[in-house]
């Protein structure tokens, strides 16, 4: 799935629809949403709870399938068919930073920022290197020995952070970060956030409802009626 030409996306997601079935009916929360993400650019999706953001956003890691429509990388269609491929193809090429940190409670930071490194084969000295790269680039270097409880919430979140990016995904997805955070400090990783992606070339989808975040991204969206549409549309 490696292989690109020009011209093509790195990431489309075309006439995506997304329906829950219920034993009370069914919901439709996407209708048909269009999506196209270029290497390198940060797009931010905003739009009500409820709006269907976190649905879009596993549909584009492959965490989740739609209903109909097709998400493509590189021009390639993500196919399901084979669940091995796929999982393979989102631990290469998709990093996830969710609104809870998601790190393992009794590893240390410094093995949680391994642990995308380890599913892929051995750890090896160049690997290790990069991870302590970014526990600096992070301000962490003294707690790489420290465990996830041992850190306060930020602290926390920024190894989330960094985990999301040692694999060198070609594309990062963040659910509400920092929406657990306080305000400044969401704010200052924000520009952690913005600035390893520019450091690392990777392409970035954030959902946020913080307009001061989603306006450093290159491109808005909002989630609408289950649709997607440019925010310079968005006549409310
Ligand atoms: N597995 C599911 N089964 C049924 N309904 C679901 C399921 N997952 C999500 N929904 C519904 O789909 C809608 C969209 O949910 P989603 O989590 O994508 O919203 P969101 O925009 O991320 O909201 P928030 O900003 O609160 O995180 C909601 O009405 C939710 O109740
Ligand atoms: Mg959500």
């Amino acid at each position: 799935m490696n292989e690109t030409s020009s011209g093509t996306p790195l990431l489309e997601a075309r006439g995506i629809r997304k329906v829950f079935s219920r034993s009370d009916g069914e919901l439709v929360v996407l209708d048909s949403c269009d999506f196209i993400l270029e290497s390198g650019q940060a797009i931010a999706v905003v739009g009500e709870s409820g709006s269907g953001k976190s649905t879009f956003l596993n549909i584009l890691g492959a965490l989740d399938h739609s209903t109909s429509g097709m998400v493509l990388h590189q021009g390639k269609r993500l196919e399901f068919r084979d669940r091995s491929v796929v999982d393979q193809w989102r631990r290469q090429e998709v990093g996830f930073v969710f609104q809870s940190h998601m790190l393992l409670p009794d590893f240390t930071a410094l093995e949680n920022l391994l642990l995308p490194a380890r599913r892929m084969g051995p750890v090896n000295a160049e690997i290790r290197q990069r991870a302590h790269d970014f526990l600096d680039t992070m301000g962490l270097k003294a707690r790489a020995d420290h465990l996830p409880g041992e850190l306060s919430g930020g602290e926390q979140q920024r190894i989330a952070v960094a985990r999301a990016f040692m694999n060198k995904p070609s594309i990062v997805l963040a659910d509400e970060p920092f929406g657990n955070l306080d305000q400044k400090i969401g704010g200052h990783l924000g520009e952690m956030l913005f600035g390893l992606r520019d450091k690392e070339g990777t392409s970035l989808v954030i959902v946020t409802h913080d307009m001061h975040l989603a306006e450093q991204a290159d491109r808005i969206m909002k989630l609408e009626h289950g649709n997607l549409v440019s925010v310079e549309d968005v006549s409310t």
